[in-house]
């Protein structure tokens, strides 16, 4: 009964990598082949930790930049930032109130991110997964790619959901609609790539906040920048094992193999018969040389855009007005839902 549509967003937090690539960005680029798709700054969650203003614009520019150079389309669909679009505050207010805090303290992303202090944690970075079910469910969006991290969340955003339309079931059908208000949105968690791990440390993802610069490969990096972290990236002494489960117990092993069969659209399997036998060195020669060629024309395409601003903005605000014509109806339903 819900037409397919797409909804997915990445934080303005700086430091983009190759696991926000592979895990999102690059599966963003090809839903859009499939389906309507809504991609989102997320700058709203990023302030759930407290950010420099300077430093906010231009990390929304800049992941704006990443979606336009790695191909998406901001005509043929819509990219914007979630604060130019109030319904998704609006609705979270709601959420708020129908998710329970016991759903909220189970996540492991508040429990990592508040650490021990968590009476130190933003209001926000404990409700910030009733915000993300709002920024699907505003478009009421069945189909959500995202990162193996997320799961959890999506979890919850099918929770709420049930909740609301259990909740106001008798009023969601007095308004005429039927089966329920909002979809159950699907998480798409897709590729070779959907966990990338840290390159120092096999047990750890890859995160914009890692301390290490050579934990992550940044979607900016220069050829150089990639090819260093890629030779010191931290390995086991055996050789690459002919077949996927000799990757068992070996996390470093696993992870470059599994980024290389992401970057190249190939199979575990088929990078392993290419490789397997062999020394790490010529594997992570070859890694590198990959990384390249697939991240050089997207750094370089975001470094032009994000020489124009202006151009950037006007992106935003034009996908913002178009973001809006969708949201508006649908929260002035869940107000009369509701009863405001
Ligand atoms: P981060 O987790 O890097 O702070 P976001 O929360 O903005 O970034 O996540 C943006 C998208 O990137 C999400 O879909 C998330 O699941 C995905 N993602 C983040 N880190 C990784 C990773 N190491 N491997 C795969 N996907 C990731
Ligand atoms: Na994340």
């Amino acid at each position: 009964k819900f037409a397919e549509r797409v909804f997915s967003g990445v934080q303005p937090t700086g430091n983009l990598h190759l696991g926000n690539y592979l895990g999102a960005i690059q599966r963003f680029v090809e839903m859009q082949k499939s389906h309507d798709c809504i991609y989102c700054v997320v700058d709203q969650h990023a302030i759930t930790v407290w950010q420099d203003p300077k430093g906010l614009q231009n990390a929304i520019r800049e992941v704006t930049a990443a979606f336009l150079a790695a191909g998406i389309d901001p005509k043929a669909h819509i990219v914007f930032n979630q604060s130019q679009v109030a319904e998704h505050a609006e609705l979270a207010w709601v959420f708020n109130c129908v998710a329970r805090m016991g759903w909220l303290s189970r996540m492991t992303q508040f429990k990592e991110k508040a650490g021990k202090d968590r009476e130190a944690a933003s209001v926000g970075l404990f409700a910030y997964p009733a915000l993300m079910a709002a920024d699907i469910l505003v478009y009421r969006a069945t189909h959500v790619p995202v990162g193996e991290d997320q799961k959890q969340h999506l979890e919850l955003a099918r929770d709420i959901a049930t909740k609301f339309n259990n909740d106001f079931a008798e009023s969601i059908a007095s308004h005429g609609h039927n089966g329920g208000f909002f979809p159950l949105p699907e998480p798409l968690i897709q590729g070779a790539a959907t966990r990338v791990m840290s390159l120092r440390d096999g047990t750890k993802k890859m995160s914009k906040s890692d301390p290490s610069d050579l934990s992550r490969i940044n979607m900016t990096d220069d050829a150089d920048a990639i090819a260093s972290k890629i030779r010191k990236a931290r390995t086991d002494p055996e050789p690459l094992p002919g077949e996927e489960a000799g990757l068992k117990g070996r996390p470093e092993a696993e992870n470059l193999v599994a980024i290389f069969a992401a970057l190249s659209g190939r199979t575990v399997a088929e990078v392993l018969a290419e490789f397997g036998g062999g020394q790490f060195s010529t594997f992570k020669t070859a890694l590198a040389d990959l990384t390249v060629s697939q991240l050089a024309p997207i750094a370089g395409e975001m470094k032009r855009l994000m020489a124009e601003p202006a151009h950037i903005d006007a992106v935003l605000a034009d996908g913002s007005e178009r973001a809006r014509t969708i949201a508006a109806p649908i929260m002035a339903s869940v107000k009369d839902i509701v009863g405001f």
